[in-house]
């Protein structure tokens, strides 16, 4: 293997971990090599821990951040994430990438954004959502719209209480359930529910989605009856990915390779593939 190898991970260390929820950490990564990333946001890179193996994590920190490194905000579920978990700031963690095909922020430029993301599908939003309030004066109005089960599983609870205090975010939360006794003063339904509260023009509107599988059909619903053109929908989907190259064939969907054409989608591109939503 040479030292070009897309397969060979670039050695990283983690600057900062912050715990996010009882399954959720956010970890704050710089190359050795001092590099930036160099991303768009809604793409993602393969996360490898030495021995234990690797695993496909969308990076959170939005390419207008200062300063070289990035984030990634992960939940731990398996061999990689919960390695990583037990990691420490100062550890060492092998990076590849960026891929995929992330948000094209240029279909975004000019246009009202809606965020709807629902539980760690804030990750990826997240990227473009700061992205989009760093160059506020290149979109138009953005709204935020945030779910997850209960209050203990919000992520980002700090910086979404930021973005609620400026004037040109309209950011609305829900929770599935609230437990007796847990303060909360929000939406209690699931994420659908917010969409017929936010006012937007379905012309000069273009929507970002990400969330679990069994979300969007629902979304997609409640914004065809607001009349929103698929065309203006772009949704990040997960597939198990290994390579994230293109090359072991592992995410397709139909014959689409998640890792290279997606995560992130047109809606319009997607509806008539069977396997997609
Ligand atoms: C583009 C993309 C972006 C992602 N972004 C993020 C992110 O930002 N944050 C984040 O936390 N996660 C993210 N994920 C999900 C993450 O990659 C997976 O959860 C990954 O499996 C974790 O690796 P692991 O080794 O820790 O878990 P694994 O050991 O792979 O296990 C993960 C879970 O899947 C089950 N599982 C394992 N193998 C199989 C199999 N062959 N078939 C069915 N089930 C299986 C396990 O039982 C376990 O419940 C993303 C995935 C993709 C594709
Ligand atoms: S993950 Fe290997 S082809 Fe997409």
């Amino acid at each position: 293997m040479t030292g070009n190898s897309i397969y060979l991970p670039k050695k990283a260390k983690i600057l900062k971990i912050r715990e996010e929820t009882e399954k959720e950490k956010l970890f704050e990564i710089i190359l050795e090599s001092g590099e930036p990333l160099g991303h768009d946001p809604g793409q993602f890179v393969e996360l490898s821990i030495a021995g234990v193996g690797e695993a496909p994590i969308s990076i959170t920190s939005s390419p207008t951040k200062e300063g070289p490194s990035f984030e990634l905000c992960v939940r731990a579920v398996g061999n990689v994430t919960n390695a990583l978990h037990g990691l420490k700031e100062g550890d060492e963690v092998g990076i590849r990438g960026p891929y995929g095909t992330g948000f094209d922020v240029e279909k975004f430029k000019g246009r009202d954004v809606l965020f709807i993301g629902g539980g760690l599908g804030l990750a990826p939003l997240r990227s473009l959502i700061n992205y989009a309030i760093d160059k506020s004066d290149e979109f138009g109005k953005v709204a935020v719209l945030y779910g997850c089960r209960e209050p203990c599983e919000i992520l980002f609870d700090d910086e979404i209480n930021q973005w609620d205090e400026l004037s040109d975010i309209d950011m609305h939360q829900t929770v599935d359930r609230c437990p007796e006794g847990v303060c909360w003063e929000g939406n209690i339904g699931v994420i659908t529910t917010l969409i017929p509260q936010v006012d937007f023009d379905p012309e000069t509107t273009v929507a970002a989605v990400c969330g679990p599988p069994i979300m969007y059909r629902f979304v997609m619903q409640e914004l065809k009856k607001r009349e929103l053109p698929d065309e203006h929908v772009f949704l990040s989907l997960e597939r198990r990915m290994k390579c994230g190259v293109g090359k072991c064939g592992h995410c397709q969907i139909d014959g689409l390779y998640a890792c290279q054409e997606g995560p992130v989608f047109n809606y319009a591109d997607i509806r008539d593939v069977e396997e997609a939503l």
